[in-house]
């Protein structure tokens, strides 16, 4: 069987990184969307050592035609078309409401949702000619309790809910699954920006009694990802320690 082409957006970050590696470990040839080149270089050159031969390549979420280019130029470099898609490309601007500026609305709503358009988009033509293919949404815990301060980034992570649920049933019979994540509080440089006082609160409240760890993230897309998961579409997994069970 040929090899599997995964591109997983903002790979190089803390979930994604995890994700790159999990999906390698699976012998697919993994390319990491970045924004940040230098630290890009920096992060290929780690795995590198670490016996990970990971391409990378530059994509803006927030533009389709960024997209579109990204996704020529990876089918060149890897040699063939993305067979497992992973949109985990996401940002916080946390903020209570009433202060909520457009820009906060805005930025993660292009970065966190249309993001989701803008990749799916240009791959999903060749996954159903191919009649394969994996799209896995990383959304999060907070698109489906909703969080204080956070009326930007949940919605657009809820959004993601109805994006997967939509397209699982248009791709369906062509051999094309789509599914969302939902991870809950995992341990990454995004949470490690929340003040340490609301970080202990927030671990109180989850019955495992600790955040997650990004390996349990990449492991669980590993195994969407996988040839055998055919029969898994439209679904929600959470990988939350219980902090919130649906
Ligand atoms: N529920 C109800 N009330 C709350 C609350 C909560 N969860 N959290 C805070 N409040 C109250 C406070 O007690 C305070 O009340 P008083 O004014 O009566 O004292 C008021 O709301 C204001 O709270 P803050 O002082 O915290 O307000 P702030 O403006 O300084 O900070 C904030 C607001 C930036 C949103 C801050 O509360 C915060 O960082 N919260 C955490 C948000 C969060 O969980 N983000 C997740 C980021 S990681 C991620 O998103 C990854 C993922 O997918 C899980």
């Amino acid at each position: 069987m040929t090899q599997r082409i995964a591109l997983v957006t903002g790979g190089t970050g803390g979930i994604g990184s995890a994700i790159c590696l999990s999906l390698a470990d699976q012998g697919m040839k993994v390319v990491a969307g970045y924004s940040n080149e230098a630290k890009a270089k920096a992060w290929q050159q780690e795995q590198k050592e670490a016996g990970y031969d990971i391409l990378i390549q530059h994509v803006d979420v927030t533009s389709l035609e960024s997209c579109q280019q990204a996704v020529a130029e990876v089918k060149e470099k890897a040699g063939g078309s993305i067979d497992v898609l992973v949109n985990n490309a996401g940002i916080t601007r946390d903020g209570v409401f009433k202060k909520m500026d457009w820009d906060q609305w805005n930025s993660v709503l292009t970065t966190n949702l249309d993001s989701a358009f803008n990749m799916t988009r240009p791959v999903v033509d060749d996954m159903l000619e191919k009649g394969f293919g994996r799209i896995i949404n990383i959304s999060s815990v907070n698109g489906e309790k909703g969080q204080f301060g956070q009326t930007n980034y949940s919605a657009a992570k809820a959004g993601l809910h109805g994006f997967t649920k939509a397209l699982a049933q248009e791709t369906a019979r062509k051999g094309v699954t789509v599914n969302t994540i939902s991870p809950g509080y995992i341990l990454t440089p995004m949470v490690a920006k929340i003040a340490p006082e609301i970080q202990e609160k927030i671990v109180a409240q989850i019955p495992v009694g600790r955040m997650g760890a990004p390996e349990e993230i990449g492991r669980t897309v590993a195994f969407l990802a996988d040839d055998n998961a055919g029969y898994i579409t439209g679904s929600n997994l959470s990988i939350n320690g219980g902090q919130h069970m649906s």
